[in-house]
C-alpha cells in the first residue's frame, strides 16, 4: 500500500513538473514589431504572436496613435494570428496623413507589444533621406550596421536590397573563426528547403535585438535577392555550390522550394504584397524622389550562362528583368515627375574588369544579360533629365562606379552613377584574402576600371542618400567591427550630384 502511495506521488510530481514546463512563460511578442512599404496615406504594420498551443487562433488587437503614449489613438481593430501564417500578423492601415509619424502596438490576452514608430511618405517636402543596406548573414557577425542606422534620426525609410537572410546551413570554413568569437550559428544547421526551415531562419534574425530596434524605429522597403531562396537562383532553378547538396533540382522541386521561401518571406517581411503579385514596385516621395525596387532574381531571370562561350549563344534572348518588368520600370520613370529616380537593384550594372579571363563579363550580373543591359543603358542615356541613380546589393564590397555609354569605360559619356553599400555582415571579398593579395586586388581594380570612383573591400557599411531639389548627397558610413557589439562609426566617402533639368 505504501509503495502504491509513493508511486502515485511520483506520477503527480512528474505531471505537475510537466505542467509547469508547459506553462513556462513566453513573451508573445518576442520577435518585436515592424512596419514597411509606406505610402502617403498608409503603411503596413507587422508582428508575430508566440502562442502556447500552435493550433491556437490568437485574437490580437492593434492600435495606431499620433503619440507614443497612445492618448490619441486614431485607429484600432481586432485581427487574428493564424497557424497557417506562422502566427504572423500583417495589417495595412490606410487613411493616414502624409509625412506624419505614427506609433503602433499590438495586444494579446494581457500582454502588450513594444511600441513601434513609423511614418508615411511626404506629399510635399524639401528633403528625402534613406538608409540603404544589403546582405545580412546571421553568422557573419553582429548587426552593428542595423544598430547604427537605428540610432540615426531624420530618415524617411530604410531600403533593404536583399539577402536579408542566407539559406545555407552555416559553418562554412571562412566563417568558423567568426562563429567562435560571436557564438552566432545558423539555425537550422542545414540548407533551407522546407517552409519550416525558412521560417526558422527568419525567426532567428528577428530575435536579434539590433534588427528588432531598426524595425521598431523605421519603416523598411525590402526586395529579395538570391539568398532568400538559394545561391545564384534564377526563375527556373538554382545554380552553384550550395544547390549541389540538395541534388539536381527538377522544376517541381525548385517550384516547391520557391513557394516555401516566398511564403516565409511574405509572412516575416513587412511588405505589402499578395503572394502571387510580383515584388517589383515603386514609391513616390513628394516631387523629389521616385524609388523603383527591381526583382532581378525570381520573377523573370532566365538561366545564367555558364561560360562566355555559352553567353554568346544565348545573349540574344536571355533576360534579367523580363520585358514586362522593363516596360514597367521605363513607364514608372517616364510617367513620374519627380526630380530624382532611384533604382534599387540586386546585381551590378557596371562592367568591371576582374582579371584576364573575365574580360568585363560577370555572368550573374547585368553583364551576363547583354540584351536587357543594352536596353537599360540606352534608356538611361536618353533620359538624362530623369536624374536616375542606381543602388545595388549583392556584391559585398562598397563601391561607386560611373556608368558610361557605348561600353567604353575609358572615354564613354557619363550616363548614371551606381552605388553599393558594403554588406551588413556577409563576408566581404577582401576579408578572405591576405593583406598582400588585397593590395594587389585593389591595384588591379583601380588600373583596370577607370570608371571606378571609390571602393572598399573590407568594411561593413551602409549608405545614407539625401535628396533635395538641388542635390543628391551620397554618404557611405562604415562600422569599425562586426565581431563585437562595441563599435565606432565613420563616414568613409561622400559624393554629391546636381540634377539636370529639361532644356526647352
Ligand atoms: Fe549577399
Amino acid at each position: 500500500m505504501k509503495n502504491i502511495f509513493y508511486f502515485i506521488l511520483i506520477i503527480l510530481t512528474l505531471s505537475s513538473c510537466d505542467e509547469n514546463y508547459k506553462k513556462e512563460k513566453i513573451d508573445p511578442f518576442q520577435y518585436g514589431v515592424a512596419s514597411g512599404d509606406p505610402k502617403m496615406d498608409g503603411v503596413l504594420l507587422w508582428t508575430h504572436v508566440s502562442v502556447q498551443d500552435s493550433t491556437e487562433i490568437a485574437e490580437v488587437k492593434w492600435e495606431i496613435a499620433r503619440d507614443s503614449l497612445f492618448h490619441d489613438i486614431i485607429q484600432s481593430a481586432n485581427t487574428k494570428a493564424l497557424l497557417e501564417n506562422d502566427h504572423c500578423v500583417k495589417i495595412w492601415v490606410d487613411n493616414l496623413l502624409p509625412d506624419t509619424k505614427y506609433f503602433y502596438r499590438f495586444k494579446y490576452k494581457n500582454e502588450t507589444s513594444i511600441v513601434g514608430r513609423t511614418q508615411t511618405l511626404p506629399k510635399k517636402t524639401d528633403t528625402v533621406r534613406l538608409a540603404i543596406v544589403n546582405c545580412s548573414k546571421y553568422e557573419g557577425g553582429f548587426f552593428n550596421v542595423y544598430d547604427a542606422i537605428s540610432k540615426m534620426e531624420g530618415l524617411n525609410a530604410v531600403v533593404h536590397l536583399g539577402d536579408y537572410i542566407y539559406e545555407d546551413g552555416g559553418g562554412q570554413k571562412p566563417y568558423l573563426p567568426i562563429i567562435k568569437k560571436t557564438g552566432r550559428k545558423h539555425e537550422p544547421s542545414h540548407n533551407l528547403v522546407s517552409l519550416n526551415d525558412y521560417r526558422l531562419r527568419y525567426k532567428q534574425h528577428r530575435k536579434d535585438s539590433m534588427l528588432q530596434n531598426l524595425h521598431q524605429k523605421y519603416p523598411m522597403i525590402n526586395i529579395w535577392d538570391d539568398h532568400e531562396f538559394a545561391n545564384n537562383s534564377w526563375k527556373g532553378g538554382v545554380d552553384g555550390h550550395i544547390g549541389d547538396k540538395e541534388g539536381n533540382w527538377n522544376n517541381d522541386k525548385w517550384n516547391q522550394r520557391v513557394e516555401n521561401a516566398t511564403k516565409a518571406y511574405d509572412e516575416w517581411i513587412p511588405i505589402n504584397k499578395n503572394p502571387n503579385e510580383p515584388i517589383y514596385r515603386s514609391f513616390q516621395f513628394a516631387d523629389i524622389l521616385n524609388l523603383n525596387m527591381l526583382d532581378t532574381r525570381i520573377c523573370c531571370r532566365t538561366k545564367q550562362a555558364s561560360s562566355n562561350k555559352e553567353l554568346d549563344a544565348i545573349a540574344a534572348y536571355s533576360s534579367l528583368l523580363g520585358d514586362k518588368q522593363l516596360n514597367w520600370l521605363e513607364s514608372s520613370i517616364t510617367n513620374t515627375n519627380t526630380i530624382w529616380n532611384l533604382i534599387g537593384n540586386q546585381v551590378l550594372v557596371a562592367r568591371r574588369y576582374l582579371g584576364e579571363n573575365n574580360k568585363y563579363i560577370e555572368l550573374d550580373q547585368w553583364t551576363g544579360y547583354p540584351k536587357d543591359r543594352a536596353r537599360f543603358l540606352d534608356f538611361l542615356a536618353k533620359n538624362p533629365e530623369k536624374n536616375i541613380i542606381i543602388t545595388t546589393g549583392n556584391v559585398h564590397d562598397a563601391f561607386h562606379y560611373k556608368l558610361l555609354d557605348g561600353n567604353d569605360e575609358k572615354s564613354g559619356k557619363l550616363i548614371a552613377h551606381e552605388f553599393a553599400p558594403g554588406s551588413v555582415s556577409s563576408g566581404n571579398t577582401g576579408v578572405k584574402k591576405t593583406t598582400e593579395d588585397r593590395k594587389k586586388d585593389s591595384l588591379d581594380l583601380v588600373h583596370k576600371n577607370p570608371h571606378l570612383k571609390w571602393f572598399d573591400l573590407i568594411k561593413h557599411s551602409f549608405i545614407i542618400m539625401e535628396f533635395t531639389k538641388n542635390k543628391a548627397q551620397i554618404d557611405f558610413y562604415q562600422v569599425s567591427t562586426i565581431y563585437k557589439t562595441k563599435y565606432t562609426l565613420k563616414k568613409a566617402y561622400s559624393f554629391s550630384i546636381k540634377p539636370k533639368h529639361k532644356t526647352k
